[in-house]
């Protein structure tokens, strides 16, 4: 087992942040970690989490202190299966119908809360809803199964920054500051799971991995509502998922200082990109880390350009990604956790 010590300055303790295979070992060691109240990042398909036990306030609490959240957004529960679901929300025919069709997978759904569900407060953040999703990644479903409740785990990235796809993404945002990383490899999906709010009329409040085409197909319209990132400002974009570097969006023809970031045909100069072929699945799962790799191309003083990505199936979610990374970064919104602070 591989252990660092960060150089992270911190409010807090720096801890040592071990590394943790997806071995019957890594499991019960990450599962030792989460009943002390302890914070393990997980593989999910989506993004990688920062899972702490959704039951233990001070487990909860140090998710956002980790992360350096600014204000207590509700985060997702993350559960074994449809019957540890049912233990902390109100499913109707709708939310069961849902699940049968898209559990395990990327797609979270906001539901009434349960009474006596024992989920911290923190969790939902007061709300009387909850956000829960079955992720399908095997090495969660096995943690899940092994810790016997609820996850609450948002992206394991700094808040306001790149989410990661791979163990090294988190290492390299929250060493120091988390008990330990569990390798899962790559994550498949590569943008996080959709969000439907059904405490009434169905509402998407995030697009995400699984495209509202396809509940659409299954509920019929869906209101696009809401903003599950700044629910009291709609309209207002935050900036989110942003690399150091400047960007710019759609694209077609890039400034000499611009890292062009490609998709599909007519990019074929772009010296990275999403998906050469135009595929939207392979261009989400390559988000992240494009966005990363064309942050370190970019350098200190270039930037970023990416050609337009159609808005249709997982296209709303990277574009929505893409958007939020765009989006004007007030000095508030660059937190100190941001950059690694060298020694
Ligand atoms: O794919 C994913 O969803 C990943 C992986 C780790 O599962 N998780 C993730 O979590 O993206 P996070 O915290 O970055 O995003 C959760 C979103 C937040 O924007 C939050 O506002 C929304 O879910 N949310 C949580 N509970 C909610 C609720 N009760 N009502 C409305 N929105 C809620
Ligand atoms: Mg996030």
């Amino acid at each position: 087992m591989v252990a660092d010590r960060s150089s992270h300055t911190l409010r807090h303790m720096t801890l040592i942040t071990q590394d943790l295979g997806p071995t019957e070992q890594g499991l019960a060691q990450a599962v030792t970690l989460l009943r002390a109240g302890g914070l393990v990042a997980i593989p999910t398909e989506t993004v990688y989490g920062l899972a702490g036990d959704a039951r233990n306030g001070t487990a909860v609490a140090r998710i956002y202190a980790a992360k350096g959240r600014p204000h207590f957004n509700p985060l997702i529960a993350h559960v074994a299966d449809l019957a540890m679901a049912e233990e902390l929300a109100q499913f109707d025919e709708r939310a069961r119908a849902l699940a049968a069709a898209f559990w395990p997978g990327a797609l979270t759904l906001v539901l009434p809360l349960r009474d006596g569900a024992g989920l911290s407060s923190l969790v939902t953040a007061g709300l009387p809803t909850v956000a829960i999703r079955c992720p399908a990644h095997p090495v969660a479903r096995d943690l899940l199964r092994a810790f016997g409740g609820p996850l609450a785990a948002p992206s394991a990235n700094p808040s306001g920054r790149v989410s990661p796809t791979r163990a090294e993404h988190v290492r390299q945002g929250l060493a120091g500051r988390i008990d330990a990383v569990l390798d899962g490899g790559p994550c498949v999906v590569g943008v996080e799971s959709t969000i439907l709010g059904l405490d009434g009329p169905a509402v998407l409040l995030r697009p995400g991995g699984i495209p509202l085409e396809a509940l659409e197909a299954m509920l019929g319209p869906i209101a696009l509502g809401g903003n599950a990132e700044k629910p009291n400002a709609p309209g207002q974009l935050e900036s989110h998922y942003a690399p150091d570097a400047p960007l710019r969006l759609n694209v077609t023809q890039p400034a000499p200082d611009e890292v062009w970031v490609g998709f599909g045909p007519g990019t074929e100069a772009a010296p990275l990109t999403l998906s050469r072929r135009g595929d939207l699945v392979e261009a989400a799962a390559n988000l992240f880390q494009l966005l990363r790799d064309a942050d370190v191309r970019a350098g200190d003083a270039g930037r970023i350009a990416f050609a337009p990505v159609p808005d249709t199936g997982l296209g709303r979610a990277i574009n929505d990604r893409l958007r939020r990374a765009a989006a004007p970064r007030p000095p508030a919104a660059r937190p100190l956790a941001a950059r690694p602070v060298q020694p």
